[in-house]
């Protein structure tokens, strides 16, 4: 008996693996063309052609490579995944002549301030819009940037103040033409591909470089170094002991209403030449060249999406922080939006998200200008519920959650219904039942609370898997009812598999399944729209694949039981009242199975196409399911009618009377019989059942409920002749008469 069960376990993992999402891939790499003949044991990605390049099919783990394009030097990189999938063309390796010339002059500089400044403007004519052509260029670009930063001209300061003015100047202007848009294709191939920092670090790096470069103008007594482009707004000044009042930059704002205003008393710190320094920059391309938070999932924060330009504030020396007096700052909104939050970037955080909204509060807001206090001196943004059609939050239309709260309702009424009858089972069905709805009420619970978490992509992906696990358990557990059944008819009264058994194949199978898909796929769980499996994205497979498996077996099983079942009725030895107890649950796997197929798959197509329409059909057809799970398992199992029978029926013995057939009758007789009669009967029926409702209520009312329903239920599904009949054994005819009729 165990054994048999184990066996059934063991060919689901079994199985259940194979399907599961490695699929598609393998047959992608068998239809490769040949070229690893002497590999066949080891997958490759498949040989693809992507503009100009011809990549050859390479084994996974391994990186293809081909030279770089037109007049650029070095090798173009493209791995190739554990999964057999390609990853992305990787052109951080590639060079131009110019810009790899200046790397190696980068790596030659001698101390003087002069050759520091020659490297500065000729890496500031190399870099100017559209002359870095690949990936590879911008990261060397940035790399020599990096180098002239921490080059000791500045910190010992040993020079004119004509080479650090135009030095500075210079590395400004390097920054705001890699910071142009005209790149940002070239920032998001490094965020991809090399460092999903790039840009924030690039931003942490100038924040010491405007600290070193204030530090100096104070020892060579240079007031203000001051540039103003189309990509970013700086200021960097000396401040006197002396001075007071307020620090407005910019002091007139044009193109949009960004301005920062910083109390001078803050600078209470003074260096050794009595004076302080304030760097006030404004980066109004950097929050379109962040990387997206798919990437960067620090960059996501709960209190909405990023919508202001990023404002920094460096004051020098370093001040006593929390600031005793706020900075003001005034963003322009990028697009319209809601909920404005004032935060700022926190790089040591701990926590999910660099976006700390602790140390700063909101002063004002209008429909197109924010104004934020932070006590804190960093990088400042404002972030904001987005709402603009494009990105649209499914799903929870209100069609929807009324499908699956309705739907819910009847499975809570159905496991409320069974926990009473519990005791009075001979075997283990109402049991699995139970774990059965469990499982289905806690996937809803889960569907509704999870589906739109997608503002933490941690906690997105961890929703689908959740959800993708507990609807692969659902079905789990209908193969476990199919395999009850089919042990309870092969042996009919001997011992069967214990609960804990199928608590393995309900609850343990599918979490193999899911943690082996969840493992090699985990990108694919969540997106930006809803916390699921697209059903248009090849890992959707991870669930159809174990879930057909399941289903097929399960109609296996079905088959199995049918004809056992069959089987005993025509030798019908002992056991025949196990049987008519059998046949109700028999009856109900066999129509839940394929009506579960039907909602998920709806699910799934409404979730996707998010129309008003496909919502109502899937919700119908789910409330449907719920009613007829309420029917199938609750209301016409005969253990249930007779438990409730028992329990409530003294208290109706009217109701006894009015058997489905003495309705029939009565209902007829008063067809027959005159107006008058017919009211005075019909009223008589009223108050008879009246007095029947009114001695329920006094009773248990939730089982009273039930007992209610199944006596209305029975009216719709006469008694059948319990009797014995010499049936046909035509199958068809029986599958009929079996459906349609009661116990
Ligand atoms: C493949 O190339 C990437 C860079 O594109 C590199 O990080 C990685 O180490 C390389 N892997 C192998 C196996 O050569
Ligand atoms: C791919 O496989 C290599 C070696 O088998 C392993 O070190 C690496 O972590 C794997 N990468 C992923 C993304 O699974
Ligand atoms: C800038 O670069 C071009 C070539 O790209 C060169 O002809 C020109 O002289 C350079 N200008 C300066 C100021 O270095
Ligand atoms: C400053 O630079 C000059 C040459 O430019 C050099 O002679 C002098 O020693 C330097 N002083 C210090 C303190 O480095
Ligand atoms: C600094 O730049 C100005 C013009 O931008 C130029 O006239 C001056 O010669 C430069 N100084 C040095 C030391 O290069
Ligand atoms: C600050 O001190 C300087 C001399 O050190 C003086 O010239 C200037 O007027 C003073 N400014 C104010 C606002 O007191
Ligand atoms: C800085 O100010 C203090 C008093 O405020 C004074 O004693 C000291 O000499 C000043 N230092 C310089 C370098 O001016």
């Amino acid at each position: 008996m165990r054994t048999k069960v184990m066996l059934v376990w063991l060919c689901g993992v079994l199985v259940a693996y194979w399907i599961s999402p490695v699929t598609p891939v393998t047959e992608a790499s068998t239809a490769t063309p040949v070229s690893t003949t002497d590999t066949l044991t080891t997958p490759t990605c498949a040989e693809e052609t992507v503009g100009s390049y011809e990549w050859p099919a390479t084994e996974i783990g391994a990186n293809a490579t081909l030279l770089c394009p037109g007049s650029t030097e070095g090798d173009v990189y493209r791995y190739c995944d554990n999964d057999t999938t390609w990853s992305i063309q990787d052109f951080t390796r590639c060079k131009s002549t110019v810009l790899a010339n200046l790397e190696l002059e980068a790596l030659d500089l001698d101390d003087s301030a002069s050759s520091a400044l020659l490297l500065a403007v000729d890496l500031q004519n190399a870099s100017k819009p559209s002359k870095l052509i690949v990936s590879g260029d911008l990261v060397a670009a940035t790399s020599i940037l990096y180098t002239l930063i921490e080059h000791s001209l500045l910190s010992s300061c040993n020079t004119t103040s004509s080479i650090v003015k135009n030095f500075t100047e210079a590395i400004l202007m390097v920054t705001s033409q890699l910071l142009d848009e005209d790149y940002s294709s070239l920032w998001n191939e490094v965020h991809q591909v090399s460092d999903a920092n790039a840009v924030l670090n690039l931003l942490q790096k100038l924040t010491t470089f405007y600290d070193e470069t204030i530090s100096c103008m104070s020892n060579i007594d240079i007031h203000e170094v001051q540039l103003s482009t189309v990509n970013m707004d700086a200021s960097l000044i000396t401040v006197p002991a002396n001075a007071s009042g307020k620090y407005v930059y910019p002091t007139v704002t044009t193109t949009n209403n960004d301005q920062v205003t910083v109390p001078i008393d803050l600078l209470t710190e003074l260096d050794s030449n009595n004076k302080s320094g304030l760097a006030v920059v404004i980066y109004r391309t950097v929050t379109s060249l962040l990387p997206s938070t798919d990437l960067n999932s620090r960059l996501a924060s709960s209190e909405g999406q990023l919508n202001s330009d990023i404002l920094s504030v460096v004051m020098y020396p370093s001040q006593v922080q929390p600031l005793e007096q706020p900075i003001l700052l005034q963003y322009s909104h990028l697009q319209s939006a809601t909920n404005p939050v004032c935060a700022l970037m926190n790089y040591a955080l701990t926590t999910s998200s660099i976006w700390s909204t602790d140390e700063c509060e909101t002063v004002s807001t209008a429909s197109d200008v924010t104004s934020c206090n932070c006590f804190h001196a960093t990088h400042f943004a404002l972030l904001m519920t987005i709402e603009d059609g494009s990105t649209v939050k499914v799903p929870l239309n209100s069609i929807l959650v009324a499908g699956v709260v309705v739907a819910m309702f009847f499975l809570l009424a159905t496991f409320v219904m069974l926990l009473f009858v519990n005791r009075s089972f001979e075997f283990d069905w109402a049991l699995v039942v139970k774990c059965f709805l469990f499982t289905m009420m806690v996937s809803d619970i889960t569907f509704l609370s999870g589906i739109n978490a997608t503002v933490d992509m941690m906690i997105c992906r961890m929703v689908g898997v959740i959800l993708h696990y507990l609807y692969l358990s659902v079905f789990f557990w209908m193969l476990a009812q199919a395999v009850l059944l089919e042990l309870k008819i092969v042996h009919i009264s001997s011992a069967s598999a214990s609960v804990f058994h199928y608590c393995l194949l309900g609850w343990v199978t599918p979490l193999l399944v899911v943690a082996g898909a969840a493992g090699l796929k985990h990108k694919n769980y969540g997106n930006s729209y809803y916390c699921w499996l697209s059903i248009n994205d090849p890992a959707v497979y991870g669930f159809i694949g174990p879930t057909v498996f399941v289903i097929i077996v399960n109609v296996v099983v079905l088959c199995f039981v049918i004809h056992g079942f069959l089987t005993i009725k025509k030798n019908r030895h002992k056991g025949m009242v196990d049987m008519n107890k059998l046949k109700p649950a028999i009856r109900a796997t066999i129509i839940t199975l394929p009506c579960l197929m039907i909602t998920w798959f709806l699910k799934s197509f409404a979730i996707e196409k998010n129309t008003e329409p496909t919502y109502t059909v899937y919700a119908i057809c789910n409330i449907l399911q719920g009613i007829l799970i309420f029917i199938l398992y609750g209301v016409l199992d005969v253990q249930v009618q007779i438990f409730y029978r028992n329990k409530f029926g003294h208290n109706h013995k009217a109701v006894q009377d009015s058997s489905p057939k003495a309705w029939s009758d009565k209902t007829s007789e008063n067809n027959k019989t005159s107006p008058n009669n017919f009211r005075a009967s019909s009223l008589t029926s009223f108050s008879s059942r009246a007095s029947e409702s009114v001695a329920t209520i006094r009773n248990d009312s939730t089982a009273s409920i039930s007992s209610a329903a199944t006596r209305r239920f029975l009216v719709f599904f006469p008694e059948e002749d319990t009797g014995v009949t010499d049936e046909k054994d035509d199958l068809f005819a029986w599958t009929f008469k079996f459906l349609g009729t009661n116990i």
